[in-house]
């Protein structure tokens, strides 16, 4: 991957490639990390899909204490997107609150939020990433592939009991190899 960041920023550039075939000309967005005052926009983009059982809520406590996990995707001023980057382990982290506006999905948003998600996994030298989803085709996309959740630690399942779908969940786990 070779995710660019602008010099003396901590912004990605909307027109970086990547060696997953990342097409940069769908998006019209830029990817910063998330602060303290976008807790409010985040907790409503997240909630929303909460609220139709598409993944987990999250309170306002919960992003403020994790606002170092998460990267937004920026447009027009206004933040159209996010993903949380939760190292869970020494070589492991998940992909989690991965949400994008509706009105924005579908322009690549989605994509680069998760690219640069795993940029993040690289220079924190993380091996493995993993993701626990419904959407299993946009991260089959991206170069995932399923695991049997019995092959993913214990320690991560934690999370679900606070889920709606627990315990009858059929979320489906992917894992990306950053090694390969
Ligand atoms: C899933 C989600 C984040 C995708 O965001 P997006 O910006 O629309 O996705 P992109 O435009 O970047 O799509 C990237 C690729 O994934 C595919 N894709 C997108 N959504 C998909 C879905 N629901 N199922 C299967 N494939 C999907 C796209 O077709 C595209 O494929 P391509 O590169 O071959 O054209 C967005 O639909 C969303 O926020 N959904 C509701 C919340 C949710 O389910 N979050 C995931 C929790 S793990």
């Amino acid at each position: 991957m070779e995710a660019r960041r602008e010099a003396g920023t901590d912004v990605w550039s909307r027109f970086y490639v990547n060696g997953l075939g990342y097409n940069s000309d769908l998006m019209d967005a830029t990817i910063r990390r998330a602060v303290l005052a976008d807790a409010p926009r985040l907790q409503r983009l997240i909630n929303d899909y909460a609220g139709k059982g598409q993944m987990l809520p999250r309170s306002r406590q919960a992003l403020y204490e994790h606002v170092r996990d998460y990267l937004v995707a920026v447009a027009d001023g206004i933040v159209v997107g996010c993903v949380a980057l939760h190292v869970s382990w020494e070589d492991l982290a998940e992909i989690r609150s991965l949400a994008v506006a509706e009105q924005s999905q579908g322009s690549g948003i989605g994509a680069a939020l998760v690219r640069a998600a795993l940029e993040d996994a690289q220079e924190l030298g993380v091996r493995t990433v993993f993701a626990l989803t419904f959407v299993e085709g946009f991260f089959l996309s991206l170069g995932f592939r399923p695991v049997d959740k019995s092959e993913l630690p214990h320690k991560i399942w934690q999370e679900c009991v606070h889920c709606i779908h627990f315990p009858d969940c059929d979320e489906m786990a992917l894992t990306l190899d950053l090694t390969a």
